[in-house]
Parts: C-alpha cells; structure tokens; sequence
C-alpha cells in the first residue's frame, strides 16, 4: 500500500536559530535568514531545519558564500559538498528556494525572503546537504562514458571536423551535478532502473560523438522498458538545469534513434 507521510522518524523538525556572531554587540539591518536542513547519522534524532541569521554587508554574494560563511563563523558542523565555486566541478548541487540548482551560482537576491535550503530531493542524505551519489555514478559507469573504436588508434589523436564537433555543443558542458535527475518525479520512484535525464544525456553524449564506433551496443544497453522508457518528457530535467542544458531533447533524440534503427 502506498504510504503518504513520512515515518515518524523521518518528519522534519524545527530546529535551533543561530544569531549573526556580529549581532551580539551591534544592532545589524541587513541580515538574510538561512534555513538549512540538518541531519547526522551519528544521533538518533529527527532532522530538522536550523536558522542562521548571516551579515549580508561581510558576506559575498552567492548562497555557496553564505554556507561557508555559516561554516567558517556560526556553525562548524554544518556539512555539504563544495568544490570550483565557478559552476564546474558540480559538487554544490542542492535544493535552494525550492529548487535544484549550484550554490556557486546562485545569487542571494535572487531569492525573496529566507533563503531555505535542502539536499537534492529523494536522494538517501549522507549528513546535512550531501547526498549518497553511489547510485547515480554507478548508473553512469554502466554506459562506458568512454570512446569505443575498432580501428586501430591513430598516431597521434582521433580526429573530428568542425562539424562533427558541433554536434557534441549542449551535451559535453553537462558537470553531472545531478539536479536534473533528482527533479524526476520518475527517478524519484524508479531510481534504482530508470537512468534519470543526467546520464541519459551522457549516453547520447557518446551515441553521436563521430568518433564513437560502438553505437549499436550503446543502443542495446539502452534498450529497457526502466532504463530509458521510465522518461515520460515531464521536463523537470530541462527546467532545472543550472548550466541550461537539454536532457529531455537528449532522451527524446535517444527514443529516435530507436526507432530509426528498426525501420
Ligand atoms: S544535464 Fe544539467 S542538471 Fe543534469 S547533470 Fe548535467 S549539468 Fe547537471
Ligand atoms: S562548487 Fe563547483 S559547481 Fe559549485
């Protein structure tokens, strides 16, 4: 039977509130408040949302400064994933003002009010904003994020004309920073055999590289009523995408390919 609240040990609870240090001796004005939501698998309690008032006049300006700020000043507990802070590495991923994004490229004022901020959705959370990936990297192993050839290898490179190159233009910037699929209300529910936007537009990613010769394989690993059917074009993916990629095109060019090659 479906169950459509959560466990009792799983309901967020409010949590504590951390003034600014600063406010202690000076009456601050331009405070943001971030909620932030915590859990450790060290206790046995609830998770729960914290409140951290943050100076804004001594804080830069994206959310990913204003989490470190909070770790570096307020909280030294708090945990997440970040790396490049330039929107490359993809580490930053969550969900903030209610959507998946990268904390190092999304403005403070962008966002109106608090700025609320949790892990990626329906994901296991390792502690506090990190979620267990192990899953989503094991699904992209599973379609050789490599070039396959048969011809044997060229002195110096595998080559490619301008053209051909193009092609790969909206698919190679992809970070693999997951918030596409873990907006997927079908990898939400089917996570564990449906591959989810973000490594679906990998695998297309290799199915057109000019250089590729193993286009046939790539289909048929891909051809499963969960691996890529689970896509219904909800475009989640699309939306969401912080580096303003397709994988709903991807996914949709993949179902095309299919079909192309029975006819
Ligand atoms: S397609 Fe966009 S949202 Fe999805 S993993 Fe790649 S960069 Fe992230
Ligand atoms: S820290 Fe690398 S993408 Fe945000």
């Amino acid at each position: 039977m479906v169950e459509l609240s959560l466990p009792k040990n799983s309901r967020v609870q409010q949590g504590k509130t951390w003034e600014a240090p600063e406010a202690k001796d000076t009456k601050l004005a331009n405070i943001k408040v971030f909620k932030v939501y915590r859990w450790s698998p060290d206790d046995d309690d609830n998770p729960r949302v914290d409140s951290y008032e943050v100076d804004m006049d001594t804080c830069g300006p994206m959310v990913l400064d204003g989490l470190i700020k909070i770790k570096n000043e307020i909280d030294p507990t708090l945990t997440f994933r970040r790396s490049c802070r330039e929107g490359v590495c993809g580490s930053c991923a969550m969900n903030i003002d209610g959507r998946n994004t990268l904390a190092c490229t999304k403005g403070i004022d962008e966002i109106k009010g608090d700025v609320a901020v949790y892990p990626l959705p329906h994901m296991e959370v390792v502690k506090d904003l990190v979620p267990d990936l192990t899953n989503f990297y094991a699904q992209y192993a599973s379609i050789e994020p490599w070039l396959h050839t048969d011809t044997p290898e060229p002195e110096k490179e595998w080559k490619q004309s301008q053209e051909d190159r193009e092609v790969l233009d909206g698919l190679y910037e992809c970070i693999l920073c997951a918030s596409c699929s873990t907006s997927c209300p079908s990898y939400w529910w089917n996570g564990d055999r449906y591959l989810g936007p973000a490594v679906l537009l990998q695998a297309y990613r290799w199915l057109v590289d000019s250089r590729d010769e193993a286009t046939g394989d790539r289909l048929d690993n891909l051809e499963d009523p969960f691996r890529l059917y689970r896509c219904h074009t909800i475009m989640n993916c699309t939306n969401t995408c912080p580096k303003g990629l397709n994988p709903a095109k991807a996914i949709a060019n993949i179902k095309k390919m299919m079909v192309e090659r029975n006819v």
